[in-house]
């Protein structure tokens, strides 16, 4: 391993959000261990932190613009990692992956017109499509066993004739599903029939788990790349949330004139001068810390299925298949939301994101966040078992 990811770092006093504002976001309590919101607490690879130190020392902060280099190393990563030709014209930066959402979804679609998710599914989705005058149209995941699904017939009676766009998200938050080619083709083809375009929200793609392997949806088929806006970043897979900055990628010249329309009339203008040396930098040299990262976070996602199992075999994981928020199947507990996340925060003081706040089909759920050092999850779990006692035990039949 030439990367360090067990050396915990003190965070708090960096105006974290994940650290520093308990009492805004979780007011009345205190002392929580928190692994909830989907950033690291790994500092980014030394590669990336050379780049921004030059810059830094540098010293002169004015506009500043992607130069060509930037968008170079934007699809050189997207064709060695993924396999995907993105020709230049292609991208439109943006200053993240949800304005670039907010972006598609006022460029592309009319006040009241329906955008369909699928939860339990990230929850600024909903949030950004209604408070833009947007209708939320749900076909819920299908849940078998311990594996999710898309209902795709349930899409086919979902979409009803003021529906314009979905929102896919993939690898898909929090159930942390990597999608088949197949699903994501099928789903292409039902969007192109009924004239829905796909926002696809892609930031997860690089972080697949060993033995997964992440398919950009606009190369599924050539419809697929026809209706498709595809929204991705360096910053979840790299750590660098609090910098900013992402990318949609539009294969469809009209689709892609009416988002640039969309995109000069919303954003102000230029990129934030740290971010663009950040972000190129991460898809130059960042491959190497990337594949040592998901090593670790597939390590500690068996170190927590094997400590449920020893320790308290009534909960469950849902597999990991991309991302680093693993979700937990907390219902063989037999206890509503509201006294789980009183034991969670409360007793164990243990801080995840609530399984309802991803809407429907989340109850009993917990999302947690194993990008962490090994010890900070080895805590959270002590503190899990010690809360929930003989109550985390199996029921003897
Ligand atoms: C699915 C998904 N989309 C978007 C974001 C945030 O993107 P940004 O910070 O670029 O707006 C997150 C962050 O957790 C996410 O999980």
């Amino acid at each position: 391993m030439g990367y360090d990811f067990d050396t915990i770092i003190e965070r708090r006093g960096t105006s974290s959000l994940k650290w520093d504002f308990t009492q805004r976001f979780a007011p009345g309590r205190s002392g929580l261990l928190p692994l909830w919101v989907a950033d690291m607490d790994f500092p980014a690879p030394r590669e990336i932190q050379e780049a921004i130190q030059a810059r830094v020392d540098h010293g002169v902060f004015g506009y500043t613009l992607e130069p060509d280099s930037w968008f170079d190393a934007a699809a050189a990563w997207l064709q060695r990692r993924h396999g995907w030709t993105v020709p230049r014209e292609w991208m439109l930066p943006t200053p993240g992956v949800i304005p670039g959402l907010v972006a598609a979804i006022l460029a592309l679609t009319e006040p009241g017109d329906g955008v369909v998710i699928q939860p339990p599914v990230y929850y600024p989705f909903p949030l950004r499509i209604r408070g833009n005058g947007r209708r939320v149209v749900e076909n819920p995941l299908r849940l078998t066993g311990s594996r999710w699904d898309m209902d795709l017939d349930g899409l086919e009676r979902a979409i009803d004739s003021g529906t314009r766009m979905l929102v896919l998200c993939s690898p898909h938050n929090p159930v942390a599903r990597v999608w088949e080619p197949d699903t994501l083709r099928r789903l292409a083809a039902i969007c192109a029939a009924r004239g829905v375009v796909i926002a696809s929200d892609e930031i997860h793609c690089d972080l697949t788990m060993p033995g997964f392997r992440h398919v950009p949806i606009a190369t599924v088929s050539p419809e697929a790349a026809s209706i498709s806006v595809t929204l991705l970043s360096a910053t979840k897979t790299f750590n660098l949330a609090g910098l900013g900055g992402a990318l949609s990628v539009v294969p469809d010249p009209r689709l892609r004139a009416r988002l640039e329309k969309g995109h000069s009339a919303i954003f102000a203008g230029p990129a934030n001068a740290i971010a663009v040396v950040a972000t190129e930098a991460a898809w130059r040299r960042g491959d190497a810390w990337l594949d040592e990262l998901r090593a670790y976070v597939q390590a500690n996602f068996h170190y927590m299925t094997a400590f449920f199992a020893d320790t308290m075999p009534v909960v469950k994981a849902f597999p990991l298949e991309g991302s680093y928020l693993a979700l937990l199947d907390m219902r063989g507990l037999g206890m509503n939301d509201q006294r789980l996340n009183d034991i969670l925060l409360g007793t164990a003081k243990v801080w995840f994101d609530e399984g309802p706040i991803f809407g429907r089909g989340g109850e009993g759920l917990q999302r947690i966040n194993l990008a962490c050092p090994r010890r900070i999850l080895d805590e959270c779990l002590t503190r899990m078992a010690r809360a929930f006692g003989g109550a985390a035990e199996e029921p003897s039949h």
